[in-house]
């Protein structure tokens, strides 16, 4: 790669298990973490922050597993500046090919009256102090200033020059609540490069939240600023309002790369797949109007629209749907595919399954086949994913009877299967879906409380999978379940299975309430 080009390529970063995660609801799990993992490094993605390894027990574990298997992506940590969480974020790491320590702290005046209670001098030595530590276990080291947009700017500058000497190579200055406008941050990082005087020794990195729904604009307004890493998340999730989405970014460098000529190492063409993964994972659904990966970002629905996409596609599509991994739903298989086609069309998709794996999934495409006539990747994906996720459940869905309509009363008849002993109940219920989940909890006794259940169509049709969400919270643990079939309810009890089997992994953990930055 020549020079030039290698100035203009914009490092992503990917926060989407740490500041995603910290959204309230969104919490994944360990699968799922290494399932997310493994999409964004096979997408191209340059660095993952998959924790905040001091948080919590389960972030330390989610870190340190992805660390273990994550091999062409940086693997990061984030840290306050204390020393217990920075040997705590390099004792997570330490399997991992490529590691990076990101450590932070606030440095705006209201940041540190109120929340750190500290002198803006003290500020300044943590720094130092920080960088220091964590160079010792590794030297890609980034650190943030919180607050960064509303921070005093010569106390910023001194700060960076400070932490680039002692050893930070990546400087990143966030906009942590979504209040900074593009020239208003320009200028900012503009400033930074020409007052910093080792500015050269680190790269620049942009973290932007989305509480005025800038967090993309400003981002790009700091790439064409001089910054050459960008913190986002998929789908956007995060904090509030959330990150800039990663989709969004990509895709606006690459769309416009006559006005933003810099480029980044992501295969544009994962982008569905690692948004309907995050989808699923959280319960949080992509709103359809939203930019790249909504369900009507590249729907024609204006006859005019559609007569101009028919004659020529750029007369109204700046981007080509297959770009982003939009496959005009191919259909793939039938009834009639064998064990071998089913292999590799899975390998194909991205999944590498074990022989247990492979044979559950294969087990569920045959049902869905005599359910379904027509099998399109979108199936194939929910219902691999829906296999890889729930490997370890100890409690199992078996099977489901339900009298339901107009004339009730509604009936379940549920047969649940828990550490192999089968157990059955029948419930009575106000619909249908409140039968099935009364029947769960006769067969599972248990205290959460259903917090979210939501339903989405995995493709069109009448026929289609429907795919469900289920949020379950106890004692202040809360847990996203999914399951997907052609039968709705068959699909909201695999659901709610799978959220009482998360649940059993948190309890038997006694895993607390994680930390946020
Ligand atoms: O928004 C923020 O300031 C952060 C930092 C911890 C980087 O997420
Ligand atoms: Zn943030």
């Amino acid at each position: 790669m020549s020079q030039s080009s290698e100035n203009n390529r914009v490092i992503i970063f990917d926060t989407t298990m740490r500041d995603g995660e910290q959204s309230p609801g969104a919490s994944m799990n360990l699968p799922e973490k290494l399932r997310i993992a493994e999409v964004l490094e096979g997408m191209g993605v340059d660095v993952i922050e998959a924790g905040f390894a001091i948080s919590s027990p389960g972030d330390f574990e989610a870190i340190n597993e992805i660390a273990k298997i994550v091999k062409n992506s940086v693997v990061c940590s984030l840290a306050r500046t204390g020393v217990e969480d920075i040997e705590r974020a390099a004792e997570a790491l330490r399997p991992a090919a490529q590691k990076r320590i990101h450590t932070f702290i606030a440095t705006s005046p209201i940041h540190m009256k109120y929340k750190l209670q500290m002198e803006p001098e003290q500020v300044h030595e943590a720094t130092v102090a920080a960088v220091t530590l964590a160079r010792r276990f590794t030297d890609d080291v980034e650190w943030s200033c919180e607050d960064g947009t509303r921070s005093d700017p010569a106390f910023l500058y001194r700060l960076i020059e400070s932490a680039i000497k002692a050893g930070a190579r990546t400087i990143n200055i966030p906009d942590t609540v979504g209040y900074t406008l593009p020239e208003e941050y320009t200028r900012l990082i503009t400033n930074i490069r020409n007052s910093v005087p080792n500015i050269d020794k680190a790269r620049l990195s942009t973290h932007c939240h989305n509480d005025l729904g800038l967090a993309v604009a400003n981002s790009l307004a700091a790439v064409k600023a001089g910054a050459r890493q960008v913190e986002c998340t998929i789908n956007g999730l995060g904090e509030r309002a959330g990150n800039a989405a990663m989709e969004e970014v990509v895709m606006a460098l690459k769309t416009r790369h006559d006005l933003l000529p810099y480029h980044t190492r992501i295969k544009s063409e994962h982008i569905m797949r690692a948004s309907r993964l995050v989808s699923a994972v959280t319960g949080f659904v992509v709103q359809p109007n939203k930019a790249i990966v909504g369900a009507n970002a590249f729907a024609h629905e204006a006859g005019i629209h559609q007569d101009g996409v028919l004659k020529h596609a750029s007369t109204y599509e700046i981007m080509r749907p297959e770009s982003v991994g939009l496959v005009s739903s191919n259909l793939v298989m039938g009834k009639h595919s064998g064990r071998h086609a089913f292999r590799v069309k899975v390998k194909e998709l991205g999944y590498e399954l074990g022989k247990n794996a492979i044979e559950d999934a294969f087990r569920r495409f045959k049902d869905l086949a005599d359910k379904k006539k027509e099998i399109f990747e979108e199936d194939l994906i929910a219902l691999v994913d829906d296999a890889v996720l729930r490997r370890n459940d100890r409690i199992k869905f078996v099977s489901l009877q339900v009298v339901c309509g107009s004339q009730g009363p509604q009936t379940a008849d549920m047969e649940l299967e828990v550490d192999g002993v089968p157990k059955q109940a029948k419930s009575t219920g106000d619909g249908p879906v409140d039968a099935t989940f009364k029947a769960i909890k006769q067969t599972f006794p248990h205290e959460g409380r259903l917090q979210l259940f939501q339903v989405h169509a995995v493709t069109g049709g009448t026929d289609a999978q429907a795919e469900v969400t289920v949020r379950i919270e106890e004692n202040g643990r809360t847990v996203n379940g999914q399951g997907a079939d052609t039968d709705t309810l068959v699909a909201s009890a695999r659901a709610y299975v799978n959220a009482l089997n998360k649940l059993l992994v948190k309890r038997e953990k006694r895993e607390p309430a994680a930390m946020s930055a």
